[in-house]
């Protein structure tokens, strides 16, 4: 498999590099060849090719089987006319990967969600985030008395992304809760009769719930194991998720994949470049390590993914772990140890 792989900044290489080196690991143990490439992308490429996005790393993706890539952004960018942020987003829509896929699990007892244990006990929700339209992506004008970015979906856009949280719930537990605020805004009356009308009637089997973002978010704390697919538009996915990734145990845990029609998928975990932590050797690359499963699995590697998943899992059970889940490890040492297992899932941490 031919990898592209974007190491971006912060914590994004030092992440990117454990996730690199546990894939090593699983094509070795696995017995498939793995290509991988490494291309330019974010601030850095900003620094070096005064584009976030630039053409060599644009050319580069064609010929990749998936597109693995580390966070963007850093403070240093946060003033400049152009932002790495610009970049992730042109890439995902060069890419039309407009399907999201944001596992929330608790991946292991004993981690330490800030709710009480009893309440995200078999926590295992999925949220589809739509990510290539809406307010992203919408007509934008700023001036310096007038900021106005907007909201517009049309019927195609929402009725592709959720026939894709309904196509995966008949693989679960056939349950789609759809969130919208159909109460205010027409974005979402649209996304609301779209679901109802065109999507849900084909699947008769699948229960189909609705749900107004803001007691969405509350309900994601009150009862987060009441889901189990849930959808929705690019920016509420995009708070729900960093929301429903900390109940889970934190957001250094979150894997995600962005998919659209044809390959390569693109490969994120869901947090950012952690400019607070960045260069000290003590980011989770546990969420780079659980995406590079989901990679694997989605690339036909359906092995190699159950052993990449069962290796992080198993180091968040036993450690080693990062400070951020209460341990003393680094990022290297939490990814030897997956690495270690991954090569032999005998072998004790
Ligand atoms: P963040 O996710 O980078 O950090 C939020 C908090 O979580 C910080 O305290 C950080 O230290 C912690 N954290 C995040 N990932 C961690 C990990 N793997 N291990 C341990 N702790 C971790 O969010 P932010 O501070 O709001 O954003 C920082 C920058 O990242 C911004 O420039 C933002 O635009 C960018 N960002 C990029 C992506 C991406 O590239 N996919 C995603 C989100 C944010
Ligand atoms: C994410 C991030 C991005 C987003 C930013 C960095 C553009 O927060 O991947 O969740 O908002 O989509
Ligand atoms: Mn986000």
């Amino acid at each position: 498999m031919k990898i592209a792989v974007l190491p971006g900044d912060g914590i994004g290489p030092e992440t990117t590099r454990v996730a690199l080196d546990v894939l090593h690991a699983a094509a070795a143990a696995h017995g498939f060849a793995v290509e991988v490439s490494e291309h330019p992308f974010g601030g850095n490429a900003i620094d070096s090719h005064g584009d976030p996005f630039p053409a060599e790393t644009r050319a580069a993706l064609p010929g990749a089987d998936a597109v693995l890539k580390g966070a963007v952004g850093g403070p240093q960018w946060d003033v400049g006319a152009i932002r790495p942020e610009q970049g992730l987003l042109a890439l995902r829509a060069e890419l039309a990967a407009f399907a999201n896929v944001r596992p929330i699990r608790l991946w292991s007892s004993k981690l330490e969600s800030p709710l009480r244990p009893e309440l995200v006990e078999g926590l295992d929700v999925i949220i589809i985030r739509e990510l290539t339209g809406g307010l992203y992506f919408g007509p934008k004008e700023l001036t310096d008395e007038t900021g106005m970015d907007t909201c517009r979906y049309s019927a195609e856009e929402v009725e592709r992304v959720c026939r894709y949280a309904f196509e995966l719930a008949r693989t679960r537990s056939g349950r789609v809760c759809s969130v919208d605020k159909q109460n205010v805004l027409s974005s979402s009356k649209l996304w609301r009769q779209v679901v109802t009308e065109r999507v849900a009637p084909d699947y008769p089997d699948v229960e189909v719930s609705h749900q107004l973002v803001d007691s969405m978010a509350m309900k994601l704390i009150e009862q987060p194991t009441a889901y189990d697919v849930i959808v929705t538009e690019n920016m509420f996915g995009d708070i729900l998720s960093d929301l429903a990734a900390s109940v889970s145990g934190g957001i250094g845990l979150a894997p995600s994949s962005s998919l659209g029609a044809t390959r390569p998928g693109l490969y994120e975990a869901i947090h950012g470049s952690a400019p607070d932590i960045a260069g000290r050797g003590i980011a989770n690359p546990t969420a780079m390590v659980l995406t590079v499963a989901m990679m694997l699995r989605d690339l036909g590697e359906r092995a190699a993914g159950d052993a990449v998943e069962a290796a992080a899992v198993h180091c968040l059970e036993h450690g080693p772990t990062t400070p951020d889940l209460g341990g003393s490890a680094s990022t290297d040492e939490v990814g030897a140890a997956i690495a270690a297992r991954v090569r032999d899932p005998e072998v004790t941490a």
